[in-house]
């Protein structure tokens, strides 16, 4: 028989989570801009052209922060020629992904989505084929209060409220061959600092994201160059079922891999500002992580199932225990590219990895606890750690509100697992809720014909006292949101 401990000590505090966590990504690729942010022929669009059921569905995910414009597409992208009048703008082959750009969707359109979406945009900067004039006057359009140039520009284009676009992506992937302007760690993190020192001259009040390479040896060598001026640094991850391994266990192998590098990089930045007396903080920015396997995303859509969904719940844990080091994440991404959010022009559906999303971003508080569980487990390489518990757990508080949120994603594939759960420091009132992300089997999906196969359903709970037991549904992800006293 499967069982499991859960121990909650309200004092016992990981630290602190920075609501960015759970941010978002979108970029010109495939139908995620261009017939999914932005769509003039759609019946749901408002009159600029952006789709206003999308903006409606992203809203609900609280969504803090989102990146544009790329992804790849950012190392290519010239933002002067998505500024002015819509029917002046040059199209342009599109190098990264091998399209025609209209740039009828620019920084001008994107800030206004944000504020539709009630987000806080961060711009990812070309250091591929841009210059360092072109990123830092994109600072001064987007940030400039004086008289000069861009800000005039701005204006001119009917925005005169500066924007204070304080989040700056200082390129993206550029240790990839597959990038425009791919360079060497050495060579980017000498052009990252130039571009960063000009940026950072334009508007000092801005945060600058550095590229990582999911590798230590790049991320020693850009740290080591510029840690003095950035102040996040990326990761990067895409998560798919492990060749010669069960494809739905091995699968879930990834968020764990990823939690162990977060640590490694979190402790090779505190060695680094340690060694360069860095006084200022750096934190780690994940600003694209998801399941992403099965679909060619310029012209396919990556449909998603239960397990994807239990998987990215996992992560959002991941990302809860891991406040301390990382305080930006964007699931890559939002709209029709490997995204929560299905669009065709008519109508949307929401994808089973839209719950978990959801889920954490609503159900949850500030203060994430470090918890004891006990459980059985499944199999992992060695490098993980041998094995996994089946239930994945994260525990957040929230003070203001006094309550206490219990995340578990119960991946046993086919066991609901009952669980004691002991606290300490607090007693749990009765009224609480217990909100379930799950379907029939793991490898259920969500579609226009079936909208809800997978979605979230609320119930009121009514344990009390300072234990209790809670059985966690086969396949499941559960958030206990419960009232202290
Ligand atoms: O999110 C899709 C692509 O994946 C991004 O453009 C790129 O940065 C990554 O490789």
């Amino acid at each position: 028989m499967l069982v499991s401990l859960i121990n909650i000590d309200v004092q016992r505090r990981i630290g602190q989570i920075d609501p960015r966590i759970y941010g978002g990504f979108i970029e010109h690729l495939g139908k995620c801009i261009y017939g999914g942010i932005y769509d003039p022929h759609s019946p749901h669009s408002d009159e600029r052209g952006l789709r206003t059921d999308v903006i409606e569905a992203i809203r609900k995910l609280r969504t803090p922060i989102v990146r544009w414009p790329g992804g790849n597409f950012a190392s290519g992208y010239h933002w002067q020629d998505g500024i002015g009048p819509q029917a002046q703008r040059p199209t342009r082959p599109e190098l990264a992904w091998g399209t025609v750009e209209s740039n009828q969707f620019g920084t001008d359109e994107f800030i206004q989505w944000c504020r539709m979406v009630d987000t806080e945009p961060y711009i990812c900067a070309n250091l591929g084929t841009g210059t360092l004039d072109e990123a830092a006057q994109w600072v001064e359009y987007c940030n400039g209060s004086d008289d000069t140039y861009f800000a005039n520009l701005r204006r001119h284009n009917g925005h005169e409220q500066a924007y204070g676009v304080k989040y700056w992506g200082l390129g993206n992937e550029v240790y990839g061959d597959w990038q425009l302007g791919h360079r060497s760690a050495q060579d980017y993190a000498k052009v990252a600092r130039e571009f960063g020192k000009m940026m950072k001259r334009t508007d000092p009040s801005i945060k600058l994201v550095a590229c990582g390479g999911q590798n230590l040896d790049w991320d020693r060598e850009v740290l080591s160059y510029c840690a003095d001026l950035i102040d996040y640094l990326s990761y990067h991850v895409y998560w798919c079922p492990q060749p010669d391994a069960d494809p739905y266990y091995s699968l879930f192998w990834g968020p764990h891999g990823s939690e162990q590098y977060l640590r490694f990089i979190g402790e090779l930045i505190e060695y680094i500002r340690r060694e360069r007396g860095i006084g200022h903080s750096i934190a780690i920015c994940a600003d694209e992580w998801n399941v992403w396997y099965r679909s060619d995303v310029t012209t396919e859509r990556e449909l998603y199932n239960l397990t994807d969904a239990l998987v990215v719940g996992t992560f959002l844990n991941v990302l809860q225990r891991n406040c301390n080091t990382v305080k930006i994440a964007n699931i890559a991404q939002l709209v029709n590219v490997i995204a929560p959010i299905w669009a065709d022009p008519e109508s949307i559906f929401l994808q089973t990895i839209y719950w978990p999303l959801f889920a954490a971003a609503n159900y949850s508080g500030p203060v994430a606890l470090d918890v004891h569980c006990e459980s059985d487990g499944f199999e992992a390489p060695a490098e993980v750690s041998g094995e996994l518990p089946y239930l994945d757990v994260s525990a957040t508080l929230d003070e203001q509100t006094s309550k206490l949120f219990i995340s578990v994603v119960n991946r046993h594939k086919q066991a609901a697992i009952p669980a004691d759960i002991q606290m300490s420091g607090a007693q749990i009132d009765a009224e609480g809720t217990v909100h379930l992300i799950t379907g029939e089997e793991p490898s259920v999906t969500n579609s226009f014909e079936e909208p809800d196969n997978v979605a979230l359903h609320s119930e009121p709970s009514s344990v009390a006292g300072d234990s209790f037991a809670h059985e966690f549904p086969a396949h499941s992800m559960t958030i206990l949101e419960l009232p202290l006293c």
